[in-house]
């Protein structure tokens, strides 16, 4: 029997000329956290139907949609006072290698519907993934599950997970990771040598890029408006933008079932006020009505990977009024798939509010700019045109200098 001597194989390898890249390629490096976020925010009690088993979920659809009912804002109850630290799971990543970049983080925050696995698709993920194409251009990344979804604390469906205490965490986790914090205060979850974590994950941010798709822009753009330069250097708003036709769909069309019921063994843990979209909707929603602009993969995919909405956020985005972010100096892009359903009614060429959306970044400085991406529905990360989104986007973060 023939025994392979490994210093001997070592030294054989030394004589081989080996061909080294003059730089080496940049792969991710990641670690999972549960990093609690003390929070205060004002939420709202709305007075809307209890939701409960799926004929209460279509029945609350259609109360909060039928044009002779109250809006949300005559449904206004109470405020409610949220003050308390929710466990919100995250995905820390940085490149192998590091970089000029990689003291840049980017916070990742996904829309309604997903958990952090928008950003870091698992299919074909050299074409999907987002994190991997932030992270071969040398920044670091995180990923994180809202309140109410993934693996992060899923509290009450219908006052605790709504627009401002959502802002509040973003706007906490920011400054926690901000501070330079962020392993210390967190739990790690991920088996690695505490040597190897500080060495590799202990993440000093020099700038914090707010991206966001959808839901989760909506997050950003309320937390520019509130807290402008403290908590951004840049900002990128996927999913985004004020369209003629926004308000030409609304949650009635976008068939939901009662989450632990639609299936238990996913989905048993949420209690009232947690719905999960269907699958037909998934694709009505998130893609193309035809599939010229999505694999069918990547539809399977976002059936298998997504997540509980609550009714509360439906509230609070009923009663949201966006505020110009003013105190915001920093660069804005902003960008949508040219067929986007929900916030275009499937057309967003000509239904593009651009002033209206760039009144929203007013200080002048920010070089606001918006791309409309061509054959895209609104999930843009899943869709056949993501890489050049990403490229897109990174882009425009070099070009401005982050
Ligand atoms: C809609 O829901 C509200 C709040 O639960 C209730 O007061 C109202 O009667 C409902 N309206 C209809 C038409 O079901
Ligand atoms: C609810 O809170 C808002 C601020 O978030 C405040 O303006 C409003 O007056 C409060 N309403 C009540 C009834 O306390
Ligand atoms: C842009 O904004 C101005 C002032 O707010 C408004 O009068 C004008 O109609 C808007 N233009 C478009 C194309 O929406
Ligand atoms: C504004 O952004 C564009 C890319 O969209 C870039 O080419 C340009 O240099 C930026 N302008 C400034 C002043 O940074």
């Amino acid at each position: 029997m023939m025994m392979l001597n490994l210093s001997a194989a070592l030294g054989l390898l030394a004589f081989i000329p080996i061909t080294v890249n003059a730089s080496p390629a940049i792969t991710n490096n990641c670690i999972e956290l549960l990093v609690p976020v003390p929070v205060k925010a004002t939420n709202i009690e709305y007075d809307i139907p209890r939701v409960h088993d799926t004929i209460s979920a279509v029945n609350w659809a259609v109360n909060v949609t039928t044009w002779s009912n109250k809006n949300y804002a005559a449904r206004i109850i109470r405020n409610v006072t949220i003050s308390q630290t929710f466990n919100i799971h995250a995905k820390l990543c940085v490149p192998s290698v590091a970089t000029s970049k990689s003291s840049t983080i980017q916070l990742l925050t996904a829309g309604n519907g997903f958990d952090k696995r928008y950003w870091d698709v698992e299919v074909n993920p050299s074409k999907y993934n987002y994190i991997d194409a932030a992270i071969s251009k040398g920044y670091s990344v995180l990923a994180y599950d809202k309140l109410g979804c993934g693996k992060s604390d899923k509290p009450d469906g219908y006052t605790m997970v709504q627009v401002p205490s959502e802002v509040e965490i973003l706007a906490s986790l920011t400054r926690i990771v901000r501070s330079g914090k962020l392993l210390s205060a967190s739990e790690i979850l991920s088996n690695i040598k505490s040597t190897e974590l500080l060495k590799k994950f202990n993440v000093r941010p020099k700038k914090v890029l707010q991206i966001g798709h959808s839901y989760g822009s909506v997050l950003i753009q309320a937390l520019l408006a509130k807290y402008g330069d403290e908590l951004a250097d840049g900002a990128i708003l996927t999913g985004f933008l004020v369209s003629s036709q926004a308000t030409a769909n609304n949650v009635a069309h976008f068939d939901h079932d009662y989450a632990a019921e639609s299936d238990s063994s996913r989905f048993g843990r949420y209690g009232p006020g947690y719905i999960v979209l269907v699958k037909a909707t998934l694709q009505k929603l998130f893609f193309r009505g035809t599939s010229a602009g999505f694999e069918k993969k990547l539809l399977d995919y976002t059936e298998k990977i997504k997540q509980p909405e609550t009714v509360g956020v439906y509230g609070s985005e009923g009663t949201l009024s966006f505020s110009p972010a003013a105190g915001y100096s920093g660069p804005v892009m902003t960008m949508a798939g040219e067929f986007d359903y929900p916030l275009c009614n499937g057309d967003c060429k000509g239904a593009y509010e651009a002033n209206y959306t760039m009144g929203l970044f007013p200080a002048g400085t920010n070089n606001f700019t918006f791309h409309l991406v061509p054959e895209t529905g609104h999930a843009l990360t899943l869709a056949k045109s993501a890489a050049e989104t990403a490229q897109k986007m990174l882009d425009y973060l070099e070009d401005n200098g982050l």
